[in-house]
């Protein structure tokens, strides 16, 4: 019987879930499983993670949504004591033209690995949360005690039911510490090239978008809008690499195990506090790249927010952790990582 304190990670060939799983590996001691059905990711994330840290991970390919199979992970692995959650489906228009997917997937998986935490003594739980959470919001930077704002889409109500569901469990049972990672927008691959953002389905996102364009996937891509009121019209994001959300997720963990927590239901965002707009992110692209991006300016996506951005001020105080990349090595990993797709083909 294995005795090494084991950490499960739901969704762990998915594109944050994978980084995150390297950062365990590379940093810590515990045993670290998965709990994956591919329904949006490969297994071939798996042999990339071997390949990178020398490690393999065990991934047990289950439904959250059937107790009964995610159950058996948890009378097979004795040693569990943490979870961190990142199952789920995240796309914000996918979700608007499917919101059954959406509230059935997010919700359910989400009520079974909480009554799992309870039923099998589990007291640290991570929950994969996002920015979106604040819809359409005025006063930036946000901080963390920023009231939600409407959620502009299904996927986003789904964190906040999310994170208002964990806020009751850990009120009710006390037993049960939390937190909360509002992630802004995760771009960029790891360093290695060998793992990046690869979904199943077609890319929504703006950086893969990019990279797609400019390896010539995508024969030219789309601003959406122009004429916002921003300094240059095109909306503004706060880019944060992915590695970098995968060390918080280390740093957020060990302040739950360490018991450093003040409150057992914590929040925090992961941003690195600049707003960066559409035309930046593609002029820095195109620097580190060397190459002109074919775009043409378009119609306004529905539901896009103007401009969102963190205040990491918490992050960085309480969780010990500051983001490591910069946007030109976050486009930079994720061009890497585009290349060396186009090297496998
Ligand atoms: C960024 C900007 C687009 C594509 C979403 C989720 C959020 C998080 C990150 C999970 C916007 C513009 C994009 C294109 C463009 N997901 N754009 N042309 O919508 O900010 O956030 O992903 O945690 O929860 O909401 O990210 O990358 O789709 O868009 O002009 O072809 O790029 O309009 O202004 P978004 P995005």
């Amino acid at each position: 019987m294995n005795s090494k304190k084991t950490i499960l990670v739901t969704g762990g060939a998915g594109y944050i879930g994978s980084h995150t799983i390297i950062e365990l590996l590379e940093t810590t001691d515990f045993k670290v499983i998965s709990a994956d059905n591919f329904s949006n990711s490969s297994v071939r994330t798996f042999d990339r993670i071997e390949k990178i840290t020398g490690k393999k991970v065990i991934n047990y390919e289950v439904d959250l949504c059937d107790k009964i199979s995610l159950e058996k992970i948890f009378e097979n692995e004795k040693n569990i004591v943490g979870i961190i959650h990142f199952a789920a489906y995240k796309s914000v228009g996918e979700s608007v033209s499917d919101p059954h997917k959406y509230y059935h997937n997010n919700i359910n998986s989400l009520l079974n690995v909480l009554e799992c935490c309870l039923k099998f003594n589990i007291s640290n739980f991570i929950f994969s949360s996002s920015c979106s959470v604040y819809g359409n919001i005025s006063q930036l930077p946000v901080k963390e005690d920023t009231p939600f704002g409407k959620a502009e889409s299904p996927y986003a109500f789904t964190k906040q039911v999310g994170e208002e569901m964990i806020k009751d469990y850990t009120t009710a049972f006390p037993q049960l510490k939390a937190i909360a990672l509002r992630y802004f927008n995760p771009v960029g691959a790891h360093i290695s090239g060998l793992i990046g953002e690869s979904p199943i389905n077609k890319a929504n996102n703006l950086v893969p978008i990019i990279t797609q364009t400019a390896i010539g996937k995508i024969k030219e891509m789309t601003v959406f809008g122009s004429d916002y009121p921003t300094r240059d019209g095109t909306c503004v994001r706060d880019y944060i690499h992915v590695t970098d959300i995968g060390t918080a997720h280390i740093k957020a963990m060990m302040y739950l195990i360490e018991n450093k927590n003040e409150s057992n239901f914590s929040i925090f965002n992961l941003g690195t506090g600049t707003g960066v707009s559409v035309l930046e992110a593609i002029s820095a692209f195109e620097k580190i790249s060397g190459q002109k991006l074919n775009y043409t300016i378009g119609e306004k996506r529905p539901g896009d927010v103007i401009a969102i951005y963190s205040n990491t001020e918490k992050s960085e105080k309480e969780l010990e952790w500051k983001p490591q990349f910069n946007l030109e090595e976050m486009m930079g990993t994720a061009w890497k990582w585009e290349l060396e797709q186009k090297k496998e083909i």
